[in-house]
């Protein structure tokens, strides 16, 4: 299905949340921004969602990145849901602002609608969708679960540590599989080993695989 994917600008929309009207280029503002939605609020997995989310907002916020919550339902369930949040972990209070679309119309907008799930009503619901946008308001990254698997918000954590991690080194680095902070990166393959010499003066070393293609680069970061 076609749909907003990484690197599409995020579309300007205004919407209703628990903090007031949101336009959501003015809420991104020059950071970054996750924005995550839900199936809907009173679920199982989405309050252990949101209640994860809450006890990472401080992580996000020393970080520059802001969150932005999203379901279906209007501003009013969500106020009374965020109740039950604080409630199942207790000294949880969410700090970030949940929209509402009881319209589906940002759902779609923002690639957010689970095909497989419907409200009693047969109304759409969206999926677990995450994307992180960048100060220049285009999707880094996005995550899509379907409504049976809740998200690792460790994951999330990570996942915006690595994009801020290449953003800081302009695009010459990457970050390999199970990277933590911490762990050397590796040099991206648009780096030629003299460049990476420049870039890197703190050295780097280079895999010795039987290719000898000499593409598995890595260095401190
Ligand atoms: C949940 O959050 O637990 C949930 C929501 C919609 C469908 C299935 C599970």
């Amino acid at each position: 299905m076609p749909g907003l994917t990484i690197g599409d600008t995020v579309p300007n929309l205004e919407l209703d949340s628990t903090h007031g009207k949101i336009r959501i280029h003015d809420y991104v503002g020059d950071g970054y921004a996750i924005i995550f939605s839900h199936p809907a609020d009173f679920t199982p997995v989405c309050t252990t969602e949101m209640a994860s989310m809450a006890g990472y907002a401080k992580e996000f916020e020393t970080r520059g990145v802001k969150l932005l919550g999203l379901s279906c339902d209007d501003v009013e369930s969500h106020r009374a849901w965020v109740e039950d949040v604080e409630a199942y972990k207790p000294g949880t209070h969410l700090t970030f602002p949940i929209l509402a679309d009881p319209d589906r119309s940002a759902i779609q907008q923002l690639n957010m609608v689970d095909p497989d799930e419907k409200d009693a009503r047969g109304e759409r619901l969206p999926s677990r969708a995450l994307h992180v946008v960048g100060p220049d308001k285009a999707v880094r990254l996005s995550f899509l679960y379907p409504a049976c698997t809740g998200r690792n918000m460790d994951e999330v954590l990570r996942a915006v540590d690595s994009l801020l991690t290449a953003a800081r080194h302009r695009g010459k680095v990457a970050t390999p599989a199970n990277w933590r902070p911490g762990d050397r990166a590796v040099i991206g393959p648009g780096v030629s080993d003299d460049e990476a010499r420049k870039l890197f003066p703190q050295g780097f070393e280079t895999a010795d695989l039987p290719s000898k293609k000499g593409y598995l680069r890595f260095t401190e970061v």
